[in-house]
């Protein structure tokens, strides 16, 4: 079992499969893109499964989302869902939705049991000049196609970010609603590459709550059946239709945090604002056995802190962007 130091158990992990995307969020990456990692760094296909297998069969995982950049640009998807499924883990999707038109029927097929697509407005302007691509229909066709597969229920994540996006919260929610999507809302981290990110910007869980509730009669579900999982929910309009809020700034929810993350070029990071990381790749390729790959890995959770400090003084962000840790 993966533990650390605070008796906190990791049983989801994430891994990226690729750090390029084919959009350009603001809270993300600048507009004209990154470098991205050479091939020969990345893992491969074979040391994906490797390290995932590992992870399932002896240190407890028991979900693997992939994650990217974006996943759906990594060859050789569906086969290494299919692959991940045969280990016994729920294996699911972060994606920003493009090309999931063409590839929901045979993810599902594979086994893919989940996908989480990204969504943060219903409008293509405000869509071009959040994510600087034309890419709001496919999106949108993405998440049909999603629902049609029978990869339900499809999750859709939103950012707010001030003066963009912060009046798509009611459409979003009322397109949510009527497609039977189940939306969150995610408070904007300090992880864009551009370290443009300011706490004055950020719409907080309780503004959004705020605009909702002009709206939409939101009514909280109890804390106790949250469990690890980040969201705070609400019942919208009686019910059954539930939304989300993720207040990972102001309210951070480390005290439960599950989660381990193994980057497309083969680093364990413990949490997603780790300024350390654990080298797997470089053991793997020098010959590492299972055992000693477990061992590093064990390690890099014992060693994980109690929380992301965003609020110290002495924080600093990541120098990996969220393009390249995967959500
Ligand atoms: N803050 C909060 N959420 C983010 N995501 C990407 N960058 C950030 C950020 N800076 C979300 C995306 C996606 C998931 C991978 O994480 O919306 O759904
Ligand atoms: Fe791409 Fe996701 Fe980053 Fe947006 S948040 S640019 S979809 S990796």
């Amino acid at each position: 079992m993966l533990v650390d130091g605070f008796g906190r158990v990791a049983t989801d992990l994430r891994v990226s499969l690729t750090d390029r995307c084919n959009l350009r969020c603001t809270y993300c990456m600048p507009p004209e893109g990154l470098d991205w990692l050479p091939k020969p760094e990345l893992l491969t296909d074979d040391e994906v499964l490797r390290l995932v297998g590992i992870g399932v069969q002896r240190l407890g995982i028991n979900e693997v989302r992939y994650t990217g950049g974006e996943p759906l640009l990594r060859r050789n998807l569906v086969d290494i869902v299919t692959r991940t499924a045969a280990l016994g883990a729920e294996v699911s999707l972060t994606t920003n939705g493009i090309g999931l038109a063409r590839l929901a029927g045979a993810l599902a097929g594979a086994g893919l049991h989940r996908v989480n697509v990204s969504l943060d407005t219903l409008d293509r302007d405000t869509f071009k000049r959040l994510a600087h691509r034309d890419r709001l229909d496919d999106v949108l066709g993405g998440l049909a196609a999603a629902e049609r597969a029978g990869l339900s229920p499809v999750k859709v994540n939103t950012v707010l970010m001030r003066g963009v996006n912060d009046h798509d919260a009611v459409p979003l929610l009322r397109y949510c609603l009527d497609k039977g999507y189940e939306l969150r809302f995610i408070e904007q981290m300090p992880l864009d590459a551009q370290h443009g990110w300011t706490r004055e910007d950020m719409i907080t869980a309780d503004e959004i709550l705020e605009r909702l509730s002009a709206d939409f009669e939101l009514v909280p579900e109890p804390d106790e059946e949250r469990g690890s999982a980040p969201a705070q929910t609400f019942v919208v309009g009686g019910g059954p239709a539930r939304v989300g809020i993720i207040a990972s700034v102001t309210r951070p929810f480390c005290g439960a945090c599950d989660r381990v993350r193994l980057t497309a070029d083969g680093q364990i990071r413990n949490c997603l604002f780790a300024r350390e990381e654990s080298d797997l790749r470089a053991a793997l390729r020098t010959g590492a056995s299972d055992d000693e790959l477990a061992e590093r890995w064990l390690a890099s959770v014992a060693a994980k802190r109690p929380g992301h400090g965003i609020d110290d003084p002495s924080f600093l962000q990541p120098v990996r962007p969220m393009s390249a840790i995967g959500g």
